[in-house]
């Protein structure tokens, strides 16, 4: 079996990290890195830590607007899979590096499979929800994290092909807890202690594209009452500068670079809880039962905030402040993204369905 994997921005690779090690025990993995992401913190630092192999290519595509950055994409897979004739092409998430691998799957008439099908937030104003929608529409396979994600897809007509094999961001969590468990280096170079400081993370286009609406979250953050460490995304370095906020916000938060997934998941662990718009970090908070304060008014990961692990609380200030306060959170967390062995399972999936077709007679 061959299997051509397509990443390009920052969770793809945490996802990757676990899927390609399983893929690589059943077969033989193409793996393509499209370039979104290229900054050395948002891109190299996980590979280099989490052991994920050197891609096969590397489409350096870079940063553009939507419709070129996926156009250009597009352009730069087909070949690769004209070149190296998987059988599958394998997909990950939301990003406009998943539509173009399914857009060149779909067009060059191969089998593409979706980690992560299912998820939908109803909000069609996010670039990542029609990324994901069209995908799951394009894909022969559908690995849903939840029995929830199953439903959904089934509520949009699709059944043949679905698995549900829990979460791989599940098995990334569990794959490094452990290693980082006790380690206080990343805590004392930053100065703060164990659950005295909120951990921050904020990049989605709706909330940092807006200056209204990103100095209304800082403003909610410089109201907390402990040190917020936001390590920052280069798209929202960008925005603060141009906006003219950024020497507010260096003053007021505990700004850092980018950091690496171990020093990520000791620190989200560590907090007294944590802030976001991510989709991954919502969940790792979850996994790590770290209270998570949400800054969108919805999510596709609809169990961690229905179990009350997760508040969403929009970009109102007042809103972020008073989740901040918050000291009740729910005293167990129930597991519905499976046994944190989703990537095995896609493996053995995948393995076992390339051999059927292939013992196929031929037409
Ligand atoms: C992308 C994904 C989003 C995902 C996020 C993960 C899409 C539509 N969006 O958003 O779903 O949650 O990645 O982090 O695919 N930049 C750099 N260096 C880099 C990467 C980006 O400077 O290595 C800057 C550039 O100014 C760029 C901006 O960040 O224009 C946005 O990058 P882009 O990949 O287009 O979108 P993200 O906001 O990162
Ligand atoms: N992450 C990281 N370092 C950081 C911020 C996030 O390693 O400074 C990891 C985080 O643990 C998660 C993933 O990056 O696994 C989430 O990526 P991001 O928030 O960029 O994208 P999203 O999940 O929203 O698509």
């Amino acid at each position: 079996m061959r299997i051509c994997s397509i990443v390009g921005a920052r969770p793809q690779f945490v996802k990757a990290a676990v899927v390609s090690s399983a893929l690589r025990e059943v077969g033989e993995e193409i793996l393509v890195h499209t370039g979104q992401h290229y900054d050395e913190e948002m891109s190299d630092v996980f590979f280099d830590e989490l052991g994920i192999p050197e891609p096969d290519y590397n489409l350096g595509v870079k940063s553009d607007t939507h419709g070129r950055q996926t156009a250009k994409m597009i352009a730069e897979i087909e070949p690769v899979v004209e070149e190296t004739e998987p059988d599958v092409m394998l997909l990950y998430g939301d990003t406009n590096s998943t539509l173009a691998g399914a857009i060149v799957g779909s067009k060059l008439d191969m089998e593409v499979a979706h980690v992560e099908a299912g998820l939908r937030s109803y909000n069609r104003e996010m670039p990542e929800e029609v990324n994901r929608v069209l995908t799951d529409h394009a894909s022969e396979y559908c690995f849903a994290p939840s029995e929830n994600a199953v439903e959904t897809l089934a509520g949009e007509g699709i059944t043949d092909g679905v698995y549900m094999t829990g979460d791989v961001m599940y098995d990334s969590v569990l794959a490094v807890r452990d290693r980082v468990a006790g380690n206080t280096a990343v805590l004392e170079d930053l100065g703060v202690s164990e659950d005295e400081f909120i951990l921050a993370t904020v990049h989605r286009q709706g909330n940092t594209d807006d200056r209204e609406k990103l100095e209304s979250i800082l403003d909610g953050l410089a109201a907390a009452s402990q040190p917020v460490v936001l390590p920052i995304h280069p798209r929202t370095v960008d925005r603060l500068e141009s906006y003219g906020l950024w020497e507010r916000a260096d003053e007021e938060l505990e700004l850092v670079d980018p950091l690496g997934y171990l020093d990520f998941v000791r620190l989200l662990d560590a907090a007294e809880r944590v802030v976001t718009d991510s989709g991954g970090v919502q969940k790792e908070a979850f996994f790590l039962e770290t209270p998570c304060v949400t800054l969108r008014e919805e999510t596709e990961w609809v169990e961690t905030a229905e179990c009350g692990w997760n508040e969403l609380v929009g970009t109102d200030t007042d809103a972020i402040r008073t989740a901040l306060r918050k000291d009740e959170w729910p005293e167990t967390t129930p597991n519905p993204y499976g046994d944190g062995n989703a990537s095995q399972q896609i493996a053995e999936i995948l393995e076992r369905e390339v051999e059927s077709v292939e013992a196929q007679p031929q037409t």
